[in-house]
């Protein structure tokens, strides 16, 4: 062991010492039991380890329980915000609770209002991990209760994470730079909270690097106006934690366009940066994505690796927070492509390596460069071995740290990299599944190109009916599933998530999309079709009342045969009211009739239409005044719903109006038309 070597290393050697077993601190084992009883007597609702010991197993009960009857649940809760505020008093209990009186709130207001992860119909966002050995690693972190922000606040804490990360980066095929146990290596991995925490923390060390060398270069310009020249990039595609790292960091940021494939290309990032650099600006970073959050695209790392290559100094990120899992499999490792290029690399095994939240894996190259960006040293904080260990506390934002690393050590070990391989194959045979159901219904389409298990579709139609469809789905909480841009259209994201999915699972989400897609678009149809005839309707009802009202205000303006009336023994036609949606519909009359006589046309088509007859032929006699003529109208209508009323607008060409015997009158053989037949009393 390295002896402390200041004073106050001494100090921190005693202090370290006190908790150790030989310690004479110590208090005797008999000393602390005793107290602890009597307080435990004194706090009866405080549970002791007989009392956890109980409720432990309950409450293991409790969850096997619940995961193993999770399908009989909704997937998603079907409550408004603020429900629980209603259920909960809004002041915490002053007395303590009954444990049971707890538990029995969490089935009857908690429950309602879960989203169910772990359903087997749940196909939102990525998987979120949580193998029976993860959730028992974190209790066992839990009971342990260490703060491992230090080799000397728990050395197991640390050398079991370092030991993991190299395991994992190992299996995922990263280069040995990356490993922090490899010979002559500098860089190493840590155990953070979220992948958005990794890009931030990498920006930060980018950041620094970055700073550290313009200000070498311009040693009497202001810090800050230097940091105001930073830039950095990344693809349009990459998840929303890259704009928040760059408001945290205070830089700039240029968000570029992928290709079509969603996929960032080298050229677009070294153009970018070459224009900024003419403009002043000083490229610093470039975030990629393996496995983007909208469709699993991947950027073209290699390409940019290349191309950074012509820029001095810039950080390169890779983030595959969900994909990166997948690296385990060696007929994925192709997809790591131009990982060499890369400063730092996260993962979340918290997503697809059956782990549960949190644990999110980060890598760097060079991990000086990165612990110089956030490296503080209180002396409170200092031990006696911070030359010769690794302190996490350096290595990302917070301070306290869990111990993350039982829960990933307890899933490696018990699945081996074989198990989760297979897992990891499973869920994309089950994507690949969905894909091909898809592809067989010629009323969607696949928008990403499926190599995970993400598979991103839509109903071919516009925006709204896939978020009518999506919603009405997510509604029904027979599933659920969240949408995404790509390409700038809306799509559905499905993903295949639960732990044991299997192809059943796989058919039911089908068949239940297939379900209620069938049942939108019959609507849509039927909405359509409605639309349509209404908007007829209400044409052809605002048309008629202006004809109706100004023929009977003034019916020679609309009938000019009653100025042309000619003799009985006319030869009459006439056309009908222009087709159209002119509001002054046009009679077209050639008449001899007599002065006095007059034929109210449009009454009679209206008499006409306004008779409901359900689609039969409709039979109108007019006997004309002074005219010794009569009128058969004869209407045969399209169908029940369609408006076939002879009205102005009607899409009857013309009427022919003939001057004939009398005799049984023909009806026109045009389908919807209307055709009136004259007969005369004078042969
Ligand atoms: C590619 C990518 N990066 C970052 C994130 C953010 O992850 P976290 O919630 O761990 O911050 C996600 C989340 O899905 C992601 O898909």
């Amino acid at each position: 062991m390295v002896k402390p070597q200041t004073n106050d290393q001494l100090l921190l050697r005693q202090q370290f010492e006190r908790y150790s077993e030989n310690s004479p601190f110590r208090r005797s084992e008999n000393t602390v039991q005793k107290t602890r009883r009597t307080w435990y007597k004194n706090h009866p609702r405080i549970m002791d380890s007989q009392a956890f010991r109980k409720h432990g197993t309950e409450m293991v009960e409790y969850i096997c329980k619940y995961l193993d009857t999770l399908k009989d649940r909704r997937v998603t809760p079907s409550v408004e915000p603020g429900y629980l505020r209603h259920l909960i008093p809004s002041e915490a209990p002053f007395e303590p609770e009954e444990w049971s009186k707890i538990m029995q709130d969490v089935e009857d207001k908690i429950m309602p209002g879960v989203t169910h992860w772990q359903h087997p119909r749940f196909h939102a966002y990525f998987p979120a991990g949580n193998a029976f050995e993860s959730i028992l690693g974190d209790m066992l972190g839990d009971g342990i209760g260490c703060i491992g922000f230090s080799w000397a606040a728990s050395p197991a804490c640390t050398e079991l994470e370092t030991i993991v990360l190299d395991w994992l980066g190992k299996a995922i095929g990263l280069p040995d730079h990356f490993l922090a146990l490899k010979e002559g290596s500098t860089g190493g991995g840590v155990i953070q909270s979220s992948a958005s925490e990794c890009v931030l923390v990498s920006m930060l060390a980018a950041r620094a690097q970055a700073l550290k060398r313009l200000m070498a270069q311009h040693p009497f310009t202001e810090e800050s106006h230097l940091l105001s020249k930073l830039i950095a990039y990344c693809s349009k595609e990459a998840h929303s934690c890259v704009e928040k790292a760059a408001m945290i960091s205070f830089v700039k940021l240029r968000i570029l366009e992928p290709d079509e494939n969603a996929s960032l290309r080298g050229r677009t990032v070294s153009e970018a940066m070459e224009e900024d650099e003419l403009q002043g600006l000083v490229p610093f970073f470039v975030s990629t994505t393996l496995g983007t959050t909208g469709s699993c695209a991947f950027d073209n790392l290699e390409e940019i690796g290349k191309e950074l290559k012509k820029f001095q100094c810039v950080w390169l990120h890779v983030d595959a927070a969900y994909a990166g899992n997948s690296f385990i499999c060696p007929e994925l490792k192709s997809l790591l492509t131009g990982i060499e290029y890369a400063d730092s690399f996260n993962t979340n095994p918290n997503k697809w390596l059956l782990t549960n939240f949190d644990c999110s894996t980060f890598w760097v190259r060079d991990r000086i460069r990165l612990t110089s960006a956030l490296v503080v040293d209180p002396l409170y904080l200092k031990h006696c071995y911070d030359d010769a260990a690794i302190d996490y506390r350096h290595w990302g934002v917070p301070l306290s740290r869990r111990f993350r690393s039982l829960k990933l050590w307890f899933v490696l070990r018990s699945y081996g990299i074989s198990g989760l391989q297979n897992y990891i194959r499973r869920h994309i045979e089950l994507a690949k599944r969905f894909e091909q159901h898809v592809l067989k219904d010629k009323r969607f389409e696949i928008c990403n190109q499926v190599k995970l298990g993400l598979v991103c579709f839509r109903l071919k139609g516009n925006d709204k009916l896939n978020e009518k469809l999506l919603s009405a789905i997510n509604e029904s909480g027979k599933l659920h599933m969240v949408p995404a841009s790509v390409n700038d259209k809306y799509i559905i994201r499905f993903c295949a998530v639960a732990q044991n999915a299997c192809e059943d699972d796989i058919d039911y989400a089908w068949e239940t999309i297939v379900d209620f897609a069938n049942e939108l678009l019959e609507k849509e149809q039927h909405d359509e079709l409605t639309e349509i005839i209404n908007r007829k309707k209400e044409d052809t009802l605002a048309k008629k009342r202006s004809f109706f009202v100004r023929m009977v205000s003034d019916p020679k303006i609309y009938n000019p045969a009653i100025n042309k009336a000619g003799t009985p023994n006319m030869s009459l036609d006439v056309t009908s009211p222009v087709v159209g949606h002119s509001s002054n519909p046009i009679i077209r009359t050639q008449t001899s009739m007599d002065r006095n006589s007059w034929i109210s046309w449009p009454l009679a088509f209206l008499f006409n239409s306004n008779s409901d007859d359900g689609g039969q032929k409709s039979n109108v006699s007019l006997r004309f005044r002074h005219l010794d003529t009569n009128v058969r109208a004869i209407s045969s209508r399209r169908n029940s719903g369609a408006t076939s009323s002879p009205s102005p607008d009607n899409e009857l060409g013309s009427i022919n109006l003939k001057k004939s015997p009398i005799k049984p009158t023909t009806p026109s053989p045009r389908k919807g038309g209307l055709s009136l037949t004259t007969t005369s009393n004078h042969s």
